[in-house]
C-alpha cells in the first residue's frame, strides 16, 4: 500500500479552503517534505497559520501553476513523490470572465499532466468536482452519469478530468481522480466569489436579509472539507483507486431551504429569506453514489451536515474578518 510517510508531496492551491484541510491533513502522514504551490488568487496565508506552527519547514512558493516554465524550474530544483492538485479558480469566477477562467482551469491540469508524463512527479492527485455532471439525470449519481455539465467552470473542470484520464490511458502516468460533491466548513474563502453558506452567514451578521435565487428546491450533497481532505488521502494510499475517479460525498441530499433554515436557526435569525429570480445555469439537484468510494477506499462523510454547519458558523462567527467587509 502506497504510504505517504518520508515522501516528498506538493499540493497546488494549499492556501485554498480544501487545500489547506490536505495540508493539515497531510502533516500527520509524516511527509519528508510538504509544499503549498499557489498564486494566492483567493489563497489566505492565515488558512496555513496552524500548519506552519505545526510544520515550521512547511514550503510555501508564490506560483502560477499555469505558468509551465516555472513549475518546471520548481520540479528541477527537488524531487517530489506526489502533487495533490487543488489549485481552482471558483464557479462564480466563471460566470464573470467565462473565457479566462476555463483556460486557467485546463492548463492547471494540463501542465501537471505534461509534467508527470514527463517524469518530474510520481503520482498526480487530482481533484476534480461534481459540477462535471451537471444536474442529476437520476440519483445516487454514480462515477458513470453522463457529464452533462452547466457552466464554463462545470465544463472546464469535466474537461481537465478527462485530460487526466487521458494522460493515464494514453501514457500511463500514476493517477486518481477524487470528485467532491459541495463542501463546506471553516476558511472557505467569504470574500469575492464567495459560496452560499459564507455569504448566508455575512448577510445575517450585517442584519440583512438572506437570499434565495429561485425556489430554494435545488439541493446538494455536502461533505465537510476534513473528509474531503481524508479522501483525497485514501485515494493516493489505495492502490486499486490508481487509474480511477471517485466521487467523494456524504450520499445525502441538502436543500437550499434546509441551508437557510439550519444557518437561520444556528444565528437565532427569525426573519424569512427573500426570493430572487434563479441564477442561470444553476444545478437543480445533486446526490452521489458513495459506493465506489465506500468499495475502494473504505471512505464515509465522518462529520454530518448538523455537526458540520454548527462548527462552520461557529467558525465565521469567530472569524468575521474572513467575511467580504
Ligand atoms: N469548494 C467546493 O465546494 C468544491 C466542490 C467540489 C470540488 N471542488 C474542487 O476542490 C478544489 C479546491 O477548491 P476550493 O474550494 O478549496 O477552492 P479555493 O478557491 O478555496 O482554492 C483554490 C486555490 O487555488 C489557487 N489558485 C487559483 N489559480 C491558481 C494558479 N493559476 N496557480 C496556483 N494556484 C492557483 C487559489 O489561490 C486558491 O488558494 C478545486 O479543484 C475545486 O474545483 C471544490
Amino acid at each position: 500500500m502506497p504510504t505517504l510517510e518520508g515522501k516528498s508531496v506538493a499540493v497546488t492551491g494549499g492556501a485554498g479552503f480544501i487545500g489547506s484541510h490536505l495540508i493539515d491533513a497531510l502533516i500527520e502522514k509524516r511527509p519528508s517534505r510538504l509544499a503549498v504551490l499557489d498564486n494566492f488568487f483567493l489563497g489566505n496565508r492565515d488558512n496555513l497559520r496552524d500548519a506552519i506552527s505545526r510544520l515550521p519547514g512547511l514550503e510555501i512558493v508564490d506560483q502560477d501553476v499555469t505558468d509551465m516554465a516555472a513549475v518546471r524550474r520548481f520540479f528541477e530544483a527537488r524531487s517530489v513523490d506526489a502533487v495533490f492538485d487543488l489549485a481552482t479558480i471558483p464557479l462564480p469566477a466563471s460566470l464573470e470572465r467565462p473565457h479566462w477562467s476555463s483556460k486557467v482551469i485546463c492548463d492547471l491540469a494540463l501542465n501537471l499532466c505534461e509534467l508527470c508524463r514527463e517524469g518530474a512527479f510520481h503520482t498526480l492527485i487530482h481533484c476534480s468536482s461534481s459540477e462535471a455532471y451537471g444536474s442529476a439525470q437520476y440519483v445516487p449519481m454514480e462515477e458513470n452519469h453522463p457529464l452533462k455539465t452547466e457552466t464554463p467552470y462545470a465544463a472546464a473542470k469535466a474537461a481537465a478530468a478527462l485530460l487526466v484520464e487521458s494522460y493515464h490511458r494514453t501514457f500511463g502516468i500514476d493517477m486518481a481522480i477524487g470528485r467532491p460533491f459541495n463542501n463546506f466548513g471553516p476558511r472557505q474563502n467569504g470574500r469575492d466569489f464567495s459560496g452560499i453558506i459564507p455569504r448566508l452567514i455575512q448577510r445575517i451578521l450585517r442584519g440583512e436579509t438572506p437570499v434565495i435565487f429561485g425556489d430554494g428546491q435545488q439541493t446538494r450533497d455536502y461533505l465537510y472539507a476534513t473528509d474531503t481532505a481524508r479522501g483525497l488521502i485514501l485515494l493516493y494510499e489505495t492502490d486499486a483507486a490508481r487509474g480511477q475517479t471517485i466521487n467523494l460525498a456524504s450520499g445525502r441530499e441538502v436543500s437550499v431551504l434546509q441551508i437557510v433554515r439550519d444557518v437561520s436557526r444556528l444565528m437565532d435569525w427569525t426573519q424569512p429569506p427573500r426570493f430572487d429570480p434563479p441564477r442561470p445555469a444553476d444545478v437543480r439537484r445533486h446526490c452521489a453514489s458513495v459506493e465506489k468510494a465506500r468499495r475502494l477506499l473504505s471512505f464515509s462523510s465522518a462529520v454530518s451536515w448538523e455537526d458540520g454547519i454548527a462548527r462552520t458558523v461557529r467558525w465565521y462567527r469567530e472569524h468575521p474578518e474572513r467575511l467580504k467587509g
